[in-house]
């Protein structure tokens, strides 16, 4: 294996068993409703998925493209958010799906722009959450709801990349020498 791969830190099984949880406990969450996801690009379309597969009942898709990483180190969030997306939200309940949630800044950015859409409603789930020191982080608040919290160490797999790779690993894997 590459050497960059390191210690699994969360299994394959491990990841289905908490995203059928997930499914379930939105569907109920959500009964009577048809929720817009929004997925958070790119590093969230491996878990969207397979959690949209275990959410039995009615739900949209879309999608806005986030980018706040160079390699391992933090930078500026550019979000690219699709022209006709006002329409698709306004009104509607919303759950923003990402992959995790590190400082917050993405997650904030996100929810700034979408909340000037008009969502009837806005909520936030991230697969992952680390463990920062409250000074790290620069998002206000927190996720609505998280698959796991993790130590504050750089991971990678189930979508997460390393500079562009690694996002089809079936795990939650370190990064080699992280
Ligand atoms: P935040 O804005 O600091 O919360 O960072 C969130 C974004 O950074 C996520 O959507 C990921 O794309 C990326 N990111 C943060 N931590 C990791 C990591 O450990 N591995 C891979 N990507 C990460
Ligand atoms: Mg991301």
């Amino acid at each position: 294996m590459a050497p960059e791969v390191g210690e699994i830190l969360i299994s394959a099984q491990e990841i289905a068993g908490r995203v059928r949880e997930l499914g379930a406990l939105l569907a109920r969450e959500y009964a009577g409703r048809e929720p817009v996801l929004v997925a958070v690009m790119k590093g969230s379309v491996v878990f969207l998925a397979d959690l949209v597969r275990a959410w039995p009942g009615p739900l949209d898709l879309e999608f806005v493209s986030a980018e706040s990483y160079q390699g391992t180190q933090a930078g500026g969030v550019r979000l690219v958010l699709p022209q006709d997306l006002g329409s698709r939200v306004a009104g509607q309940p919303v759950v923003v799906v990402d992959d995790i949630y590190d400082t917050g800044a993405t997650l904030e950015h996100v929810c700034e722009a979408l909340r000037a859409l008009g969502p009837a409603d806005l909520r936030t789930l991230v697969l992952l959450r680390k463990r920062l020191p409250p000074e790290a982080r620069r998002g206000r608040g927190r996720p609505d709801w998280v698959g796991f919290e993790i130590e504050n160490r750089f991971v990678i797999g189930y979508g997460l990349d390393y500079h562009g790779r690694y996002r089809n690993l079936p795990y939650l894997a370190v990064l080699g020498g992280a």
